[in-house]
């Protein structure tokens, strides 16, 4: 294969977890531009929708499946409705996640379930299941994990959230140890500040420009900037990486804090 072509996904089966906004609009669209057939999960439908329409305005290959990530009968489903619409799915971006905001001692026991129910359980099931479809099918694939630099490092008023990050990036080790000899590669990214349609109106606000200066490169990152990283790790790019997290944020996590 000629180096202009080892990012090519053609063939390949995507499916994205949290593709109804943010990060995961992008990873799909991403990936469909580079030759893959998209499988795009997550719970606003009509979200879904959308981004199915873009890609195939595009010239992709999309479908939606409503569920929620927790649910694992909803995810046997979507792996089932992947396999009916493209066959095997051998690309898994486990993107989708919900973050928090509220000191440890006041945090409520359903506010910890919801942020570990879907940031680190259902990264583990869903990884469990791709694992097994692929296996079953002879397939090799890739996993990846949108991890974040708070499962490097921690502050205040982020416990689940940092610690079910914590958790994804040791899982992800675990994973591709046990899955690499099957042609498996399982990876992270761990992203700093990425603006997104969600966090926009903070990061914009003078309270969220003011942390610019704790990012070496001097300014928040862009959903593009995880483009390059994304590629590789789904592609023949990355052959040879596996159990790996890469930091994307702008030198953010390297910095001491002054
Ligand atoms: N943006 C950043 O600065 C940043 C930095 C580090 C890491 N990250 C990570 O990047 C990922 C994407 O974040 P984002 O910034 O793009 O956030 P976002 O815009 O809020 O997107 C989150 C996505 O996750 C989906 N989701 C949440 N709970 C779900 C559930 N129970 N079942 C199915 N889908 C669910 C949402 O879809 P529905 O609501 O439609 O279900 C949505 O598509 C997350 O894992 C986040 O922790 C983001």
């Amino acid at each position: 294969m000629s180096t202009a072509r080892i990012f090519d996904l053609s063939g390949k089966v995507a499916l994205v977890t949290g593709a109804s906004s943010g990060l995961g609009v992008r990873f799909a669209e991403v990936l469909a531009e580079n030759g893959a057939s998209i499988v795009l999960v997550a719970r606003r439908s009509d979200r879904l929708t959308g981004v199915k329409a873009r890609i195939e305005q595009a010239g992709g290959h999309a479908v939606a499946v409503e569920a929620d990530v927790r649910d694992r009968a909803a995810m046997a489903a979507a792996f089932d409705a992947a396999e009916k619409a493209f066959g095997t799915v051998t690309i898994l971006i486990n993107n989708a996640g919900v973050a928090h905001s509220g000191r440890a001692v006041e945090l409520a026991e359903e506010e910890w379930r919801r942020v570990l129910s879907t940031d680190l359980d259902a990264v583990f099931y869903w990884s469990q299941e791709a694992g097994r479809r692929m296996l079953a099918a002879g397939k090799g694939g890739a996993i990846v994990n949108i991890a974040s630099v708070l499962g490097l490092g921690v502050d205040k008023g982020v416990v689940a959230y940092a610690t079910a990050k914590a958790g994804v990036i040791q899982l992800t080790k675990a994973l591709a140890l046990e899955l690499a000899f099957k042609g498996i590669r399982v990876n992270a990214i761990a992203p700093g500040w990425i603006v997104t349609e969600l966090n926009r109106g903070y990061l914009e606000s003078e309270r969220g420009k003011a942390l610019t200066r704790e990012i070496p490169v001097g300014r928040f990152g862009q959903e593009r900037d995880l483009d390059g990283p994304l590629l590789l790790l789904v592609s023949d790019a990355g052959r040879f990486v596996t159990g790996a997290t890469i930091v994307v944020d702008g030198g953010q996590s390297v910095a001491l804090r002054g």
